[in-house]
C-alpha cells in the first residue's frame, strides 16, 4: 500500500471589483485588442479596500473546507503559496490559521512566485506521504494589484488578484497510476534568470516595490520548460498524454498555454482555461482554475490532471494527480 495525498475539497474567492481591458485605455497607450491578442486576457479582479491576501485565502479555504464537508478541527497544517503576503512576517498562512479559528497544527508560506502552487502541492504531498500531517489545506493567494506600476503598460494589464484552495487528505492507494491523489511532482529553478521577473523592493530598499518583467524573455523560456517539467512528472507517474483528462496550467498567457499543450500533444479541448477572466494571478491561478474547472463540470472524480507553472526565479514545476 502507498500513502497518497487525495483531493477532498476545492474552493476559491475572487474580489468583487472586475476591471475590463478597456478601462486601461483611459490611462495607458494600450487597447483591448492588444491585450486580448497578446495575452488572451479580457478582464481581471482587483482587491477592494477590504480584501487582503490573507482574507482572500481564508475565504477560499472556507469554501474548500465546505466542499470537503470538513472544518478546521480536521486540518493538521496550512501551506500557503504567495509572493504578496499582507506583511513581511508573520506568514500569511498563520494569519489564515487565526482567521479560521484554528489553534492547533502548523502553518507556513511558500514563495515561488507563479510556480508557488506546484511548490506548495509538492510540499503538502511530502508532509502527507511522510506521515507528518493527515489533512492539509493548500492555498494559493495573491494581491498582485499592490505591486503593479500603473504606468507600465507591459505589466499592469496582465495581472489580477484572487485565491484558491484544496483540502488534501492521506488515503491508502495501491501504488499504481490508477490511484487517486498526487501521483508525481517535479520542481526546478534557475536563479541565473532572476532579472527577467522580479520586484524592485523589499527589506534591502525599505519599499515594497513594483513588479518588473521582461515579458518576451520569460515567454521564450516558458513553453519549453513547462512541457519538459510536465513530461518529467508524467514519466514519474507512469502516464502518457493519452491518459491526461485535463491540463490545468498556470494562467499567464493563452499563447503559452496553447504552445505547451501542443508540445505535450494534448488538444486544447482538454485544457482548463480561465486566463480570460482572471488574468495572471500568480500562485492563485492553478487553484482558481481547478476550482472553476470543477464548478463548470469539467473536472470529475477520477480525472487525471496535470498542472504546470513557471515564474520569477525562474522557478517552475509540475504535479500529476488523479482527482
Ligand atoms: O506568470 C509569470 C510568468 N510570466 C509570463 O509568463 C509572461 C510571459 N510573457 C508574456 O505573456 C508576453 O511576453 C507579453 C504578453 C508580456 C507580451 O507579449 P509579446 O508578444 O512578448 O510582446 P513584446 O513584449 O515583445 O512587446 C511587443 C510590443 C512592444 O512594442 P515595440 O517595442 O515592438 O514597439 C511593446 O512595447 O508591444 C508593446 N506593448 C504594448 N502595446 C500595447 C507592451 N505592452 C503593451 C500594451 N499595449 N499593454
Amino acid at each position: 500500500m502507498t500513502l497518497r495525498a487525495v483531493v477532498r475539497g476545492v474552493g476559491h474567492y475572487l474580489p468583487a471589483r472586475v476591471v475590463e481591458n478597456s478601462e486601461f485605455e483611459a490611462t495607458l497607450e494600450t487597447t483591448d485588442e492588444w491585450i486580448r491578442a497578446r495575452s488572451g486576457i479580457e478582464r481581471r479582479h482587483f482587491a477592494t479596500d477590504t480584501d487582503t491576501t490573507s482574507s482572500m485565502a481564508t475565504a477560499a479555504a472556507q469554501a474548500a473546507l465546505a466542499d470537503a464537508g470538513m472544518d478546521v478541527d480536521h486540518i493538521d497544517a496550512i501551506v500557503l503559496a504567495t509572493s504578496t503576503p499582507d506583511l513581511t512576517f508573520p506568514s500569511a498562512a498563520t494569519m489564515v490559521q487565526a482567521q479560521l479559528g484554528m489553534t492547533h497544527g502548523f502553518a507556513f508560506d511558500i514563495q515561488a512566485v507563479c510556480a508557488g502552487f506546484v511548490y506548495a502541492l509538492t510540499n503538502a504531498n511530502a508532509l502527507i506521504v511522510s506521515g507528518q500531517a493527515k489533512r492539509v489545506l493548500v492555498i494559493g493567494a495573491e494581491t498582485f494589484s499592490k505591486i503593479m506600476d500603473w504606468t507600465d503598460r507591459a505589466t499592469c494589464v496582465l495581472f489580477g488578484d484572487g485565491a484558491g484552495a484544496l483540502v488534501l487528505e492521506a488515503q491508502e492507494g495501491a501504488g499504481t497510476a490508477q490511484d487517486r491523489g498526487i501521483l508525481a511532482t517535479d520542481l526546478n529553478s534557475d536563479g541565473r534568470h532572476r532579472d527577467l521577473l522580479y520586484v524592485d523592493g523589499g527589506v534591502s530598499t525599505g519599499t515594497s516595490g513594483y513588479l518588473r518583467m521582461q515579458g518576451n524573455q520569460v515567454f521564450r523560456h516558458a513553453v519549453e520548460k513547462l512541457a519538459s517539467t510536465a513530461h518529467t512528472a508524467m514519466d514519474r507517474a507512469g502516464v502518457t498524454a493519452d491518459d491526461v483528462t485535463w491540463i490545468v496550467p498556470h494562467q499567464a498567457n493563452i499563447r503559452i498555454i496553447q504552445g505547451t499543450a501542443k508540445k505535450m500533444k494534448v488538444p486544447m479541448e482538454r485544457v482548463v482555461v480561465t486566463v480570460q477572466d482572471h488574468g495572471n494571478t500568480s500562485a492563485a491561478s492553478i487553484p482558481l482554475a481547478l476550482s472553476v474547472g470543477r464548478a463548470r463540470g469539467q473536472i470529475k472524480d477520477g480525472d487525471l490532471i496535470v498542472t504546470e507553472a513557471i515564474g520569477g526565479g525562474l522557478a517552475w514545476g509540475a504535479v500529476v494527480l488523479r482527482w
